[in-house]
């Protein structure tokens, strides 16, 4: 046996996962990358810059994911190097906030095709690839928002996208359960990252007051529940989204 593949089938055992990351320069995705290196998983992460902070401790593809050829490209080459991925976390997304009739109809777009339509062409990409995984619990992980429970005024078109998603992750963990692999949602309340720069300190409190546990969540928060989605423990929760902060 070589190298790699002892390497790998330590992986397997111990159950850590080579994990594909979309988004990862800044924010959730960036903070995401950096707790699985930590934890010991592989980590591959996509983003049209690089990565903030310290090195990226994993393999970065600098991709802008709304370009369908550049995105196939990204799969083909991780094919190429890696063969497989056994986890895909879908957390690259864009929000423009404004009014719907402020709103043109490419910044619409924009939002529909990161958010929904480069999201669905990683979980098709990345199913391919998983069927080459011999991990014992393959899953996808989507992120979404209390955006579309809440029904916020002026989110109109970033709701409606990822409810989209959430409605993906319901459909697709029927589709997907046949081939072993498992698909969940996390959706959040406000988290201070760029996304959430442009909102007006008294709109996050106001949506931080509505909540059962009402404090704005932090990265740390987020931890437990993606560490268990990935998990084994998980291995019977799939459609599920798990909204943090009690806002059911
Ligand atoms: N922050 C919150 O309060 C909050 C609340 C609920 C849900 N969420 C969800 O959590 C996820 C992460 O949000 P965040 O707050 O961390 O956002 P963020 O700070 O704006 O980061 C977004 C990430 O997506 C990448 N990205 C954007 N456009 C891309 C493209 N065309 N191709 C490839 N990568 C692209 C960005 O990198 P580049 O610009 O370098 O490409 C960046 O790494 C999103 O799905 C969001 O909807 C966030």
């Amino acid at each position: 046996m070589n190298r790699a593949s002892a390497l790998r089938r330590v992986i397997v055992v111990s159950h850590l996962m080579r994990i594909l990351i979309t988004g990862v320069s800044r924010g959730i995705g960036r903070k995401l990358a950096q707790h699985a290196i930590d934890s010991g998983h592989e980590v591959l992460g996509c983003s049209r810059t690089v990565p903030e902070g310290r090195p990226f401790g994993g393999r970065h593809f600098k991709v802008d994911l709304a370009d369908t050829v550049r995105l196939s490209g990204m799969f083909r080459q991780i094919r190429k190097e890696y063969g497989s991925i056994d986890a895909l976390i879908n957390n690259a997304a864009v929000a423009r906030m404004a009014p719907f009739l402020l709103l043109r109809d490419e910044e619409i777009r924009r939002m529909f095709e990161l958010n929904v339509f480069s999201a669905f062409n990683c979980i098709r990409e990345a199913v391919k690839l998983f069927r080459r995984s011999c991990h014992p619990y393959p899953s996808i992980i989507n992120l979404t928002t209390v955006a579309t429970i809440y029904s916020l005024e002026g989110q109109m078109a970033y709701a409606a996208s990822k409810a989209a998603i959430e409605q993906a992750t319901r459909t697709l963990a029927h589709e997907l359960a046949p081939l072993n692999i498992r698909v969940n949602a996390l959706g959040l309340p406000p988290v201070r990252t760029a996304l959430t720069r442009s909102v007006p300190a008294e709109k996050i409190e106001a949506l931080v007051a509505r909540q059962a546990i009402p404090r704005v969540c932090e990265f740390s928060d987020l931890v437990g529940p993606i560490d268990f989605l990935l998990s084994e423990g998980a291995r019977m929760v799939t459609g599920e989204t798990i909204f943090l902060g009690g806002v059911k």
